[in-house]
């Protein structure tokens, strides 16, 4: 508790830089209201409470300023006056207590906003990055851990989970990547609970195109985990800077992909995030998947729908923009959504969300060689078999890709 009134001030000033984002989309602003109705219940509660306490105030007020006998005409007759200084008080306590109503509902509104802000972006399948100027920068030079190992550098990247930061440690001496749970997740135990399991999903993995994750730590009710800094920028980033990729590269890319999967699915792991802001890449452009935020061991119970609407809709499989239960196969279906996008520029289904969703479950994609004529068949029908409606219906061994993709790439 007397964490969060430290960090108010704090929180309001977040809340005051996500505003410019929120705001610019008022429709999905307004869906969040209807999802989430405790925050205007609670201000309308704020708002009616006020008259209520009026009353009692009023006889308060009235106690305190009795009303003054006045003598006229020598003493012979007396009036009974109000205090004149009782309605200037009450004046005064209606002014105070309407403005401290304001004040409370419009600082509630506002620490909530990072978190709008997050939501709306989960669903529009966006991450910031460190481009994103309305985002704030890290309290600069934090040393966090144990005997303030690992210091704080600066942000270079922000999704719906978390907030990563550059950071070195000093132990080691070496350049690490922190994420941090967002503070205003801190109460959440769902949300903590997920950052938690994320880092020891990561914990359980070891392959050269998977993200490494070095430690889980708490810091004065800070969460963060560790894990290696992968210095090229994710895939979204890498592809805005330099362009659509050739068709060699962009099967060499699907290749690392691919081998990344086969490992993640035969350790019984399903990503169910897979996109290109979740694809880090090395400085010599190496892929490593990142950001196991909705990641699950299929032995798992509970592998169903949650956290499906934090998912990126133009990644989604068909199952799970339906709401059914993902496995690996989802995967496939987001990888397929990759190589189209690296061939093509374009994922195949684009709109608002509630129409990439649709598109997901009904509609054929175009073949992709009708954006770009220099994709190969084969590596064409292993895109379109991917992007199956019906898991059973996609091409189920990875290798098979590979082999395919391996023809048309630049290296082995
Ligand atoms: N280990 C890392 N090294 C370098 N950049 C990273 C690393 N992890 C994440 N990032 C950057 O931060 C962004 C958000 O991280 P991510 O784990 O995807 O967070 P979220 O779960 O909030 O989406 C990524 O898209 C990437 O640009
Ligand atoms: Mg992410």
């Amino acid at each position: 508790m007397a964490e969060n009134i430290g960090n108010y001030p704090e929180r309001v000033m977040e809340g005051v830089r996500s505003l410019p984002d929120v705001l610019r989309r008022p429709r999905a602003l307004w869906k969040w209201v209807l999802d989430n109705p405790r925050l205007p219940l609670t201000i309308l509660a704020i708002l009616v409470a006020v008259p209520l306490l009026l009353v009692p105030v009023d006889l308060f007020l009235g106690k305190i300023y009795h009303p003054v006998a006045e003598e006229k005409l020598f003493g012979l007759m007396t009036s009974i006056k109000d205090d004149a200084r009782l309605d200037r008080r009450k004046t005064q306590v209606r002014w105070l207590l309407w403005v401290l109503a304001a004040g409370a509902s419009a600082s509630l509104l506002l620490m909530r906003m990072p978190e709008i802000r997050e939501d709306i972006l989960a669903e529009e399948g966006q991450t910031g990055t460190a481009d994103d100027t309305v985002l704030a920068k890290p309290a600069m030079s934090a040393s966090i851990g144990p005997k303030g190992r690992y210091r704080l550098q600066e942000e270079i990247g922000r999704g719906a989970m978390g907030i990563i930061y550059s950071a070195m440690d000093s132990v080691l001496d070496r350049p690490v990547a922190v994420k941090e749970l967002p503070h205003h997740f801190t109460s959440d135990p769902d949300r903590y609970q997920r950052f938690q399991r994320e880092a020891r999903t990561l914990a359980k993995l070891a392959h050269p195109g998977i993200v490494q994750v070095f430690d889980l730590i708490e810091d004065e009710g800070r969460h963060f985990f560790i894990m290696e800094l992968v210095q090229g920028g994710d895939l979204a980033e890498h592809v805005k800077r330099e362009g659509q990729p050739s068709v060699p590269e962009a099967c060499r890319l699907g290749i690392s992909v691919s081998s990344a999967l086969s490992y993640l699915h035969a350790e019984g792991v399903v990503h169910r995030d897979l996109k290109p802001a979740n694809i880090l890449l090395t400085r010599d452009r190496q892929p490593k998947l990142t950001d196991f935020g909705m990641a699950r061991f299929v032995s798992d119970s509970g592998l169903t729908t949650e956290g499906a609407i934090l998912g990126s809709p133009r990644y989604m499989s068909p199952e799970q923009a339906g709401g059914k239960e993902a496995d690996h196969r989802s995967d496939l279906y987001s990888f397929g959504v990759l190589l189209y996008w690296l061939l093509t520029g374009r994922t195949p289904f684009d709109g608002d969300v509630a129409s990439v969703l649709s598109q997901h479950l009904t509609r054929p994609p175009d073949p992709p060689s009708t954006l770009n004529s220099e994709i190969p068949g084969d590596v064409e029908r292993v895109i379109l078999s991917l992007l199956a409606k019906d898991p059973g219906e996609r091409e189920q061994d990875l290798t098979d890709v590979t082999v395919t993709l391996r023809a048309w790439s630049e290296t082995v």
